[in-house]
């Protein structure tokens, strides 16, 4: 709910786990005067005097030198250069050439549903009583910008949105330097910022540290969202934790150049800010146009990091992820990926396809390899046409084999990128991204193609229109391998080159939202050389994204529970590998967590392996539901517990609760293990399917199971489904 008290000027935004409260203030600055735990008052008296005695702070000279000043009010978007100087979330640099900017409050207009943000990805409402909007005009008065500043509260979910609409509404031209979708101001610090680093086979690694006065935060360059940061920061209270406590998350639903930054001020306050990155960031606006952010995704709850957690998942499940498999359930599939990399032929794919079927499987997924003349990662990408050497008389004779086994057929592509070594490239060797003048940097022997153009991506389109429309596909694996450097367009003017990274991923976008658009029933899985761009814009366009390539089941771990940080397991792309550092009860208990697939040649299991992959299966359909859009508690985090770890899937009726516990490295210490449940319902009773053993939920939530001396092994897991009796 979004009312405006207008005796007060406070505009008071509720979800179910929070109240954020804006206020205009005098000489309609717009404050943000509170973020927190439900609260029914919209007049907050003194709550946000501020001691003003910093550093020279300055005044605004009608208001006086009153105490109040920019330099520690809580800036509800802060702008650059009017005596606010934390990091600013705006900077308009006008015709002049003068950059200092300062937003007033100019009126607001309160709504029922939520606008599109197109061409950009975004969290929607299913419909009007979903969600409700607030838009907050604000004007600068000097450069002529106008700002709307976009507020969208999904109350029953427990999140909001917001980004910003900046209008140059001057006559003469303008530039804008820094955009970001947000800002807040907290007025403490003490808290804890939880980013997630990491690197190819290694993402979404958890990082926490305690705020300290200053900058700190987390940044893209790589025109894609990354490996080794995701954008994606929460603020966890000191003293709160998994279950209890004050947690603040904020997502950007961006998928390329991203900067977060928390600045720790002299009063100790805490702003934060997120966005586009400002590096290598501008864009110009003539007289009467517009420039729209991203959005961001907010989340308080002042029931821990857990449940903060399962907010972004209920509502990335409802209102980010589209189209047919939003519901649907997603085919089980085998790729070829790991089994044959660029060896495979129409023969050995229908083997593995076979084997799959007998193994009850869904749908066979032919990786990287099946165009051009591509044997190694050296060529060809951008020559879209079937490599009929491996598959004699194209892909028709392969598909309808696979289909007749009863399975559905998938295919890869990596649509953004070029091989030096291909026809496209030879044709139009000025379609990758490049800098005029400069040899492009090279990476997994690829450069990246520039689909800002719009004749480029007419023809990436026209190109898989042609294989995606006269074949019987059912899934695209949508693949980006490199990140991008040299960043430049041949077509952009010099006064538009600094725009290139946000119109490429504007490009990807654009690319995105035809093919969905012409293949509904296709499911799309994102990849970014795994989990390199785990993003929420990706979701908006694929409901599950490949992870990572790291398919070591220990090692995935640490992937997995940071991924869910943020991301349900619906979204999570996981796959059983032939890797041997664990059994196969392991490996698939490890992917059961997410998508499920097998990344393996099926013809090399034994006969033993064979029988549990049936198992798996039959799992993989009885927990689909409970998985996917159950509650999941991470009960015991590798990021503290660097020997086990334990977590659960609760339906949403707590009549269903998958446990899972693994021993990464047995601890010879052998402590007892007693592992203790969350989130069921303490009255109901649970018979515990493995055991036959009944128990209460308060039981098994405050005594828990005893797995003492249940596992005596590194990498073993052990996993528990309970029923409601
Ligand atoms: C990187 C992906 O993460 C892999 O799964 C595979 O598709 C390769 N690319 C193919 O080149």
């Amino acid at each position: 709910m979004i009312i405006f008290d207008s005796e007060n000027k406070v505009f008071k935004l509720d979800t179910c786990e929070s109240t954020y409260l804006i206020g205009i203030y005098e000489e309609n600055y717009i404050l943000n005067y509170y973020y927190g735990a439900p609260i029914p008052e919209t007049c907050v008296g003194d709550l946000i005097d501020r001691n003003a005695n910093a550093s020279f702070s300055l005044a605004n000279p009608v208001i006086g030198e009153n105490g109040f000043t920019p330099d520690c009010a809580p800036m509800e978007y802060g702008t650059n250069g009017a005596a606010d100087f934390r990091v600013s979330a705006l900077s308009i640099r006008n015709a002049n050439g003068d950059t200092t900017t300062d937003i007033r409050y100019k009126g607001h207009k309160i709504y029922k549903g939520k606008p599109s943000l197109s061409p950009l990805p975004y969290v929607y409402a299913n419909n009007d009583d979903e969600a409700d909007t607030l838009d907050i005009y604000a004007e600068d008065k000097v450069t002529g910008a106008e700002v709307t500043l976009r507020y969208t509260v999904f109350e029953k979910m427990g999140a909001m949105t917001r980004s910003a609409i900046i209008t140059n509404a001057s006559d003469k031209a303008m530039d804008i330097k820094r955009a970001f979708s947000l800002c807040v101001n907290m007025p403490e610090m003490d808290y804890d910022m939880i980013t997630f680093y990491g690197r190819h086979a290694k993402e979404r690694s958890r990082e926490q540290r305690a705020l300290a006065h200053g900058l700190q935060g987390i940044h893209s360059k790589r025109g894609a969202s990354s490996h080794c940061h995701n954008p994606f920061v929460a603020f966890l209270k000191h003293g709160a934790g998994e279950e209890q406590g004050e947690a603040m998350g904020f997502n950007l639903v961006y998928s390329g150049n991203f900067s977060a930054v928390a600045e720790c001020d002299f009063n100790s306050n805490t702003r934060f800010i997120m966005g586009i990155n400002p590096e290598d960031f501008s864009w110009h606006l003539e007289a009467g146009e517009s420039f729209t952010t991203p959005e961001c995704v907010m989340v308080y709850t002042d029931k821990g990091l857990g449940e903060m957690s399962r907010i972004y998942h209920r509502l990335y499940n409802n209102n980010l992820v589209r189209g047919k498999y939003k519901h649907e359930k997603r085919p089980l599939l085998i790729n070829s990926w790991e089994a044959a990399y660029f060896d495979f032929d129409t023969d050995k794919l229908v083997s593995f396809a076979e084997r799959a079927k007998e193994a009850g499987m869904d749908m066979l997924v032919m990786d990287d390899g099946w165009f051009g003349v591509r044997n190694a990662d050296n060529c060809s990408l951008g020559d879209w046409f079937v490599n009929e050497e491996k598959l004699p008389g194209g892909l028709d004779p392969l598909i309808s084999r696979v289909n007749a086994l009863g399975l559905k057929f998938g295919i890869w592509y990596e649509p953004e990128m070029i091989s030096p070594d291909s026809d496209l490239y030879r044709a139009h060797p000025d379609w990758c991204v490049h800098v005029e003048g400069r040899e492009p940097m090279i990476g997994r022997r690829q450069l990246v193609l520039d689909v800002s153009r719009e004749d480029v991506r007419d023809n990436i389109f026209n190109q898989m229109y042609e294989v995606l429309s006269k074949h019987k596909i059912d899934y695209v694996k949508w693949d980006f391998n490199r990140n991008i450097s040299d960043a430049g367009s041949a077509i952009l003017p010099a006064d538009k080159k600094q725009e290139f990274f946000h119109r490429f991923i504007l490009g990807t976008y654009d690319l995105m939202d035809r093919f969905t658009k012409a293949f509904p029933d296709i499911l799309f899985e994102n990849c970014s050389g795994g989990g390199g761009r785990f993003d929420p814009g990706m979701l908006y366009y694929s409901p599950q994204i490949w992870a990572s390539d790291q398919t070591d089941p220990i090692e995935r771990l640490t992937i997995q529970f940071g991924t869910s940080i943020c991301y349900p397991a619906s979204t999570m792309g996981a796959h059983v590998s032939a890797c041997d550092r664990t059994g196969y009860e392991t490996k698939g208990d490890v992917a059961l967590w997410g998508t499920f697939g097998y990344e393996l040649d099926p013809n090399k299991l034994t006969d033993d392996e064979k029988a549990l992959v049936k198992e798996q299966v039959k799992e993989y359909h009885k927990y689909y539901d409970l998985i996917h859009y159950g509650d999941l508690y991470r009960l015991i985090d590798p990021y503290f517990n660097h020997f086990r770890c334990a977590w659960s899937f609760v339906s949403p009726d707590k009549t269903e609760v998958l446990a899972t516990a693994v021993t990464m490295r047995y601890d010879r210490d052998m402590p007892t293990f007693i592992l203790k449940l969350r989130g069921l319902d303490k009255d109901k009773k649970y018979v515990c399917e493995e055991t036959g053993k009944v128990y209460s939920g308060a039981f098994l939530m405050n005594a828990g199971i005893n797995l003492t001396n249940k596992q005596s092994r590194d990498g073993e897991s052990i996993k528990f489904y309970f029923k409601a009796q």
